[in-house]
């Protein structure tokens, strides 16, 4: 039996992160979600086109990609680009696009595809909301803007400060909380991990502690 694990949160909470260690130590593969809207957001503004383009425009340039994963490295029309969907400028736009509902549907429809008949654990905002809610598992990882502005710091592929990126990732937040389609927030029956004083290694186990109790281990 094939099962999904879902995890949503804010950006930094460490999806990525611990996603990666726990489908190594399950043994089920990974897919993060967010890279996909990075994808598409850099497609956008490669070709030269910002927040205020046309829809009609934009829908076309979103028929003409395709997104495929390789051991966990992005490739937009058969390039990898995994390296270059972290930049500042990708970032500052990735709230836009992903708040289109035409660019949603056809994420969701990937990754729904993907996830079809293995075992997976997806990260992004709306795995256990929309996505997969049927998710047998559904975990809402957050942590304090600040702890999440220091890890973003610490990774060392933003040019900005500490204060500016928590700045940054509050807009995010609130954007990413407040547009119409599928906004972030917790989906029922997800269980709330605040990672804020938690390492790593905690934040893993508290997670398995949480699946232990059930009968997929
Ligand atoms: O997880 P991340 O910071 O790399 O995600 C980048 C952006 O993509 C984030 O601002 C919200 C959006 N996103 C989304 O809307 N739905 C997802 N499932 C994943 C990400």
């Amino acid at each position: 039996m094939t099962y999904i694990i879902a995890i949503d949160g804010p950006s930094g909470s460490g999806k990525s992160t611990i996603s990666q260690i726990l489908a190594e130590k399950l043994n089920i593969e990974y897919l993060n979600t967010g890279l996909m809207y990075r994808a598409v957001t850099k497609y956008f503004l490669d070709k030269g086109y910002g927040e205020k383009t046309e829809d009609k425009i934009l829908k076309k340039l979103l028929d003409e990609i395709t997104i495929d994963f390789k051991e966990n490295n992005l490739f937009l029309n058969g390039c990898d680009v995994t390296k270059d969907l972290r930049t500042d400028e990708v970032t500052a736009n990735v709230s836009w696009v992903s708040a289109r509902d035409y660019v949603r549907e056809k994420m969701v429809d990937l990754q729904r595809k993907i996830a079809e008949n293995t075992s997976f654990i997806l990260d992004g905002r709306d795995i256990g909301s929309v996505v997969f809610p049927n998710a047998k598992y559904k975990f809402y990882l957050t942590a304090s803007a600040l702890t999440r502005a220091k890890r973003r710091y610490d990774q060392g592929e933003s040019e900005m400060t500490v204060e500016e990126i928590e700045k940054s990732i509050i807009k995010r937040d609130n954007y990413d909380s407040n547009r119409k389609v599928s906004p972030l927030k917790v989906a029922e029956g997800a269980i709330i991990v605040d990672s804020s004083d938690l390492n790593i290694k905690q934040t893993v186990e508290k997670i398995l502690s949480y699946m232990e109790k059930s009968d997929v281990l």
